[in-house]
Parts: structure tokens; sequence; C-alpha cells
């Protein structure tokens, strides 16, 4: 029959965690994909086939679904020394020609970009709808930002991309029941500012994020620029594409 989304997702998620061996550190993406690569280390971990795994969560919802599903977790540097992560496996809202990934449009940035930087390896687990000619074309590119004066830093954030057609940011809000909008706090209890471009982000993007992260304010952004060392693409007609 024919796959659903949620099947590729799947599918790209059991070859990623086909790449993890015994000892090893992992880091733990967050999303919808991700989850099924923990569903999946939990049920090995549990038959006994992957002695010593053990993982670092990044995002508190991801910490809750390791521990329900039996992976050991490890906290980043625990040992007082920089964190040494065999694989990170995770997905992303966006991968470019070049592998560069808009990540965190599920708010959780900050720690993924930490965990995953600290890695060997970073495999990118994503089904095919997200491969994009440029990133920034299909939705937000999120900012997280310190909500202590977030609008000031909202405006110098929209600064860096003045005259830009069709650009425009907002922090971004929840609904609380009938109440009015307030702002999506992240597990880091910060904000996220989103940035939305017409047709995707066309200028050097090593600049923009320098500019983004010379604002005092910015904690981080959601462009994962060179990090990638893997995308394993799930196809719609069942076949996978491993880029490296
Ligand atoms: C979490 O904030 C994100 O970076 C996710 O990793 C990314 O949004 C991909 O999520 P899905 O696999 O649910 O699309």
């Amino acid at each position: 029959g024919k796959l659903s989304q949620e099947d590729l997702k799947r599918v790209a998620a059991h070859r990623a965690v086909e790449f993890v061996e015994p000892g090893m550190a992992l880091g733990l993406g967050t999303g919808s994909t991700a989850a099924h690569a923990l569903d999946r280390l939990g049920d090995l971990l549990r038959a006994g086939a992957l002695p010593g795994v053990a993982g670092v969560p990044t995002s508190l919802k991801t910490e809750l679904h390791a521990a329900r599903v039996g992976i050991p977790l490890l906290t980043l540097g625990g040992d007082g020394g920089p964190a040494r992560i065999h694989i990170s496996i995770d997905g992303a809202d966006e991968v470019d020609p070049d592998l560069n990934l808009v990540k965190g449009r599920g708010g959780s940035l900050l720690r993924e970009k930490m965990i995953e930087g600290a890695g060997e390896r970073f495999v990118v687990i994503v089904d095919e709808s997200k491969l994009v000619p440029r990133l920034g074309c299909t939705g937000a590119v999120p900012v997280e930002v310190i909500p202590f004066g977030a609008p000031h830093t909202l405006g110098l954030i929209r600064k860096v991309f003045d005259g830009l057609p069709g650009f425009h940011a907002r922090l971004r809000t929840v609904k609380k029941d009938a109440e009015e909008d307030t702002p999506f706090v992240t597990d880091n209890g910060n904000y996220i500012v989103e940035m939305f471009f017409e047709d995707g982000i066309h200028g050097d993007l090593a600049d923009i994020s320098d500019q983004l992260l010379r604002i005092t304010g910015v904690v981080e952004h959601g462009m994962f620029l060179g990090m990638a060392t893997t995308v394993i693409v799930a196809n719609k007609d069942g076949t996978i594409t491993v880029m490296d």
C-alpha cells in the first residue's frame, strides 16, 4: 500500500538507528521524526541489542519520552569536560542542497544545537517533503531570545533584513484558553522570534547567522549551518536516499 508521511518518518528513523553501536553516547533529537528513533532505540535496548547505549535529550519532551522507553540518560558534559557524543539523530524542518538545516519549529533549537554541535556525527532524518532549494522557503526560521526586552530584540532582528521584500518577523505566541495570546516559552525559559521570508533566504547564510548572533538578547537561531554529517531522506516511493 501507499506509505503515509508518518511511515516515511519511521523508515528514515529506523535507518539512522542502524548506525548506533553498543556503548555509544547519543544525542537524542526532538520532534515527530526523532520520536520514531527513540521508540526504535528503546525496543533494541530492551531486547539487549545495544548494551551501554545512553543519550543526552535535546528537550524536556524527549527526556520524558526516552525515560518512558528505557533509554538511559546522560547530561551534557556530565563528568566536567566537554561531552563526547558519538552520534546525534534528529529531524529537521528544512534541508537545503548543501545540507544546511532549519530546525526548531517545534521550539527546541538551543539544546539541539548545543548537543548536535558537540557530536562526532549528526544524522538528520527527514521525509522528502523537508527538502528545499533555499532555507526559509516553507515557513518560519526561529530565533531564541531572552524575554527581557524581547520587543527591542525583535526590532534589532528586523533591522538585519531591512528592506528585504516580503520579510517579516514576530514573537511566537500561544493561545491560552479564551485568554489573549501569550509568548511561547522554550525549555530554557526564553521566547522565540519567528522570521518569515517570501522565497527563502537568498543572502550569505554564514553572514546572516553572524549578524543575528551579534545581537545582544539573541541566544541562538534555528539555522544549522554545516552541522549535518549525514541526511537520510525517506522518499514517497519507499526508497531511501543517504546524503553526506
Ligand atoms: C524541534 O524543535 C525541531 O527542531 C524538530 O527537530 C524539527 O522541527 C523536526 O520536527 P518533525 O520531525 O516533527 O518535523
